[in-house]
């Protein structure tokens, strides 16, 4: 058992300290937000994913998991400190890595006996190195800090389980000494673990993500192709999946990838590259296809309809995709506004995003329409005279094709996920476009 320290209570910090407790290591989880640090306290997870808050709960109860503001004290005699913060996109497509520094400042101004500092968050190319130089300019005590790095694959709305049933865990360490601790923690998880250098597990998790991307514009670039020549994507991914060396995984075409990781992670690497002297062409044309591919939908109906103002169109699904209340990037952001500046009068139903889409538009008129909340796809569709679908929530797939021709006024589809079949929309007489299929 060791004593570990999470800095950082958002999706890889809480996740990370929560499953480091269930595996049995006493864990302090650190955060700035006092509110935040109550809540926990109060057996409420702030973020929404399955399983979490049971687990929190649970372990919270047993006395292994604890959350404060004070992180001197959770720093001054762990073992490790994990530090799970965000490194938001700046504008520029670098990583803002303040958060990053304030902790590593707050470390080395705290640590009271030998710690290993493991970097979860995803980080560029040679950050680890420099945090470490940072930790011990400014290190108080006489003790032996080292930096790990440990990037984190989890996907949000499966964070607990991707944690616990791992592929694998990646290290990057410098010595034997921090490879043993870390291999210490992880050993109670039984997942192999790939022990490489510091600089490799930082590249490991961009290349990893970035690879995902790709995979993803590649599937939509063959889609819009598939839509052109009468193929249908869907038969393509499903032959292309028997090949073990392609996989079946993230061979979906839809209206592009979203999230707070992909769009992020992509546009970082290209920047490192950039930065590098290097054109990191691959990437740069996975984040091309995907700013495209986001409004494909919008554009399709733009050319169908006349006008977008004074129709009712029906929205289902606004988060980035199911699971999460997550909007970061959500295609849905983009095409709200295109419709709205249209002059559309928006009908949205989401299980779980409207209260985070109310932030970025309010309900009631906005710019040249107006959005109104609904709580079932129902509602949204009824006297429609088109509907978009932008997240393929297991509430939007048990719409029935034959709701659309009775709900709606006129029934205009358009699919960004692939919900349904051709074949079953024609038979219910829907008119329906989707990706990368001729309709
Ligand atoms: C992603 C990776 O999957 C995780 O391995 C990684 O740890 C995480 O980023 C991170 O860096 O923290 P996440 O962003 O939570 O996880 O979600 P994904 O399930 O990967 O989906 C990302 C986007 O791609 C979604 O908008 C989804 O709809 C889209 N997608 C995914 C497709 O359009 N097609 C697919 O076949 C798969």
């Amino acid at each position: 058992m060791k004593k570990i320290a999470v800095a950082g209570t958002g999706y890889v910090g809480l996740v990370a300290g929560v499953t480091f407790a269930e595996m049995g290591h006493q864990v302090l989880c650190v955060d700035i937000d006092q509110d935040k640090v109550e809540l926990m306290k109060s057996g409420i997870s702030p973020i929404f994913e399955s399983g979490l808050e049971e687990l929190m709960k649970k372990n919270f109860a047993a006395g292994r998991i604890d959350f404060t503001t004070d992180f001197q004290s959770a720093y001054k005699d762990a073992d490790a400190i994990f530090i799970g913060v965000g490194t938001p996109e700046q504008p520029d497509g670098s990583a803002n890595l303040s958060y990053i520094a304030t902790v590593a400042r707050q470390i080395a101004e705290s640590v009271e006996k030998d710690c290993l500092v493991v970097v979860k968050s995803t980080v560029p190319i040679g950050t680890n190195d420099k945090v470490e130089q940072f930790i011990q300019d400014f290190l108080v005590n006489d003790v032996r800090i080292e930096v790990a790095s440990n990037p984190e694959f989890l996907a949000q709305g499966s964070a607990v389980h991707d944690t616990l049933h791992a592929e694998r865990i990646v290290i990057g360490t410098e010595s034997k000494w921090a490879e043993e601790m870390l291999m210490k923690i992880y050993e109670p998880f039984n997942i192999p673990i790939v022990s490489v250098n510091r600089r490799s597990a930082e590249m490991i998790k961009y290349a990893s993500n970035d690879f995902l991307a790709l995979k993803i514009s590649y599937m939509n670039d063959i889609a819009n192709l598939c839509e052109l020549v009468g193929a249908d994507v869907q038969e393509v991914a499903r032959g292309m999946s028997y090949d073990a060396r392609i996989g079946s995984k993230f061979l979906n075409a839809g209206i592009g990838f979203g999230g707070s990781c992909f769009p992020k992670d992509t546009k970082a690497l290209e920047h490192i590259a950039h930065e590098n002297g290097y054109d990191l062409k691959t990437v740069k044309a996975a984040v091309d296809v995907n700013t495209e591919q986001k409004v494909k939908l919008f554009k399709k109906a733009a050319k169908r309809l006349i006008t977008f103002s004074g129709l009712k169109v029906a929205v289902l699904g606004l988060t980035f995709k199911p699971g999460t209340d997550d909007l970061r990037e959500a295609a849905s952001l983009d095409n709200v506004k295109l419709l709205l500046e249209k002059g559309a009068d928006i009908f949205a139903f989401d299980p779980v995003g409207i209260e985070n889409f109310k932030r970025f538009y309010p309900e009631g008129k906005n710019l040249n329409g107006s959005i109104t909340y609904v709580t079932s796809p129902q509602a949204a569709l009824e006297d429609a005279n088109v509907a978009f679908l932008y997240t393929e929530w297991p509430e939007v797939k048990s719409v029935l094709p034959n709701e659309y021709t009775e709900l709606m006024q006129t029934p205009l589809v358009y699919d960004g996920r692939n919900v349904y079949s051709v074949e079953e929309m024609q038979q219910a007489n829907v008119e329906y476009h989707s990706i990368g299929r001729s309709s």
